[in-house]
């Protein structure tokens, strides 16, 4: 991890290898026309020819020539200014930190000011302390070493100094902010390796004993429920997706007691499959190699946990991740099978391959067990959300407005993106079955808010928030100028607000 400090030494006095200046599409910023004057007017002629041009995430590297004391400026373009928000800020820094890293920068510098602030606010309040969260959070994401398995990698330290200049504001909560980004990309960096990693590599098991190596020296509480404690405990719904695996299946439980004993409760609930063939129900061969990161919602709340412990809010936060495999084999459950789940609800499965919710039956009446007040599930469960919203958004479907609200004021400020799909009452019908409570599957029609449905089942009247991760749990797009490729992170660091915001309640 870099060191990260506060710098407010002008451009021309910097010794870093590297420094960012920001531009928006209608104008540079202060510290861009420092640069400017200091290159005899390069970076305005550059905007007069349209070599540049500020859009989003351009990022021309200039070589300084010994006019300024750092070799290399990058003018990063931040858009349009009405434009810019959380998730924007994040992911151009993102872009940023990943060009440097490849060119061998070991210290850099970062130029932020207070019109970034304003742009950022949009109408709406932030602070410099939102900037530096984000600009720093996002050199870190960029800072990711994401080719860990090929034979021939290079050792990279990669960023070793990152200084954050520029912003005016209460140093103390400038600085917090900077020990937040290294928290929270900390976080992400974890959920981004977890989701990349192949599932020969990360069984249920490993994920479990990885998790619990992350959590040394915490205090975090972590119980690994084996195959034998899920059967006491009438798991039959985690039980039956786990029986196509020779890998044995686990519920990861993690607590973080920092409030009132008596004070609400928060359960995070991740989807853990480690990987998913579709069972039985199996899917095509084209692309099930991206079906590794089907643990990314359990990725995210095991990181989130570690995030929240570092963090210390006084609220109290429990993570419970059901990880299995979901395998074809001799064993397997099959279509038409009946399942009970911890809950007593039984599962007629119709289709092997919508495991994700079948699992979170059982990871949510344990939450429910352990005294949760509110319920916050995530998983990549649908292939419906990623048509629906592609790669920028998560699905976000509720039973409750308030946590509604709350959740989507924490990726507001975590940069993640969040889309509130509906549950009329209309779409209830979909589930039902002539032989069991329910059926596992419904057609295509409405196949990320069906699935909600069915996790709606298994909260009771316990306030409840579901996010579909499925599309930006990855990001496979074509075009990759606008959004960084593969794994995000998403969206443990709402996890992270989210639990502070739970510290106020
Ligand atoms: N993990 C997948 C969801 C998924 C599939 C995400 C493809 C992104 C791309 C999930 O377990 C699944 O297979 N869902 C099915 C549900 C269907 C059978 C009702 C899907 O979306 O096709
Ligand atoms: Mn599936
Ligand atoms: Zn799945």
């Amino acid at each position: 991890m870099p060191t990260l400090e506060l710098s407010s030494s002008p451009l021309a006095e910097s010794d870093a290898d590297a420094v960012i200046v920001t531009a928006f599409e209608d104008g540079l910023s202060p510290a861009a026309g420092e640069a400017d004057a200091a290159l005899g007017g390069l970076l305005v002629e550059m905007r007069e020819a349209k070599e540049f041009r500020g859009r989003f995430a351009e990022r021309p590297v200039i070589h300084t020539l010994g006019r300024l004391p750092a070799r290399r400026l990058l003018v990063l373009g931040l858009g349009k200014r009405d434009q810019l928000d959380a998730f924007r800020l994040h992911n151009a820094f993102q872009f940023a930190g990943t060009t440097l890293r490849k060119q061998g920068v070991r210290r850099l510098a970062a130029h932020a000011d207070p019109a970034t602030v304003a742009a950022l606010g949009n109408g709406s309040p932030a602070s410099a302390a939102d900037v530096a969260r984000a600009v720093v959070t996002g050199l870190l994401l960029g800072n990711f070493e994401g080719d860990l398995n090929k034979s021939e990698r290079e050792p990279d330290p990669g960023i070793e100094r990152i200084e954050l200049a520029g912003l005016d504001g209460d140093e103390v909560a400038l600085r917090q902010a900077l020990g937040e980004a290294e928290v929270l990309a900390g976080a992400s960096n974890q959920v981004r390796t977890w989701a990349a990693a192949p599932s020969n590599t990360l069984t249920p098991r490993l994920l479990a004993e990885q998790a619990s190596a992350l959590y040394a020296g915490t205090g975090l509480e972590v119980e690994v429920l084996q195959r034998a404690d899920l059967e006491r405990e009438g798991m039959g719904a985690l039980l039956g997706v786990a029986r196509g695996s020779d890998e044995p299946p686990v519920m990861i439980v993690v607590r973080h007691d920092g409030g009132r004993p008596d004070g609400p409760r928060l359960a995070l609930v991740g989807k853990g499959i480690t990987f998913d063939t579709g069972g039985i129900s199996l899917k095509p061969a084209a692309g099930m190699e991206m079906m590794k990161w089907d643990m990314g919602g359990g990725a995210a709340v095991l990181a989130a946990m570690w995030a929240i412990a570092r963090l210390n809010p006084r609220a109290n936060v429990i993570g419970v991740v059901p990880a299995t495999e979901n395998m074809p084999g001799g064993r397997a459950y099959k279509p038409g099978d009946v399942l009970v789940s911890k809950s007593g609800k039984t599962i007629e499965v119709t289709n092997t391959d919508a495991e994700g919710r079948i699992i979170l039956a059982d990871g949510l009446a344990k939450a429910r067990e352990l005294g949760a007040t509110h319920l916050v599930d995530v998983a990549t469960l649908t292939g419906a959300c990623v048509v629906a919203l592609g790669h920028v958004a998560s699905g976000l479907m509720t039973n409750d407005r308030d946590l509604g609200r709350m959740v989507k004021d924490a990726a507001a400020l975590a940069g993640d993106r969040v889309a509130e799909l509906p549950l009329h009452p209309e779409y209830d019908v979909a589930l039902r079955s002539d032989v069991a409570d329910m059926k596992n599957a419904a057609g295509r029609e409405a196949g990320a808010i069906t699935a909600a449905v069915f996790l709606r089942e298994f909260v009771g009247d316990v306030p409840w928030v579901h996010l579909d991760i499925a599309g930006p749990v990855w990001n496979d797009q074509g075009d990759m100028t606008v959004i960084p490729k593969g794994p995000t992170g998403t969206p443990v660091r709402t996890f992270v607000h989210l639990a502070r915001a739970f510290a106020e309640l």
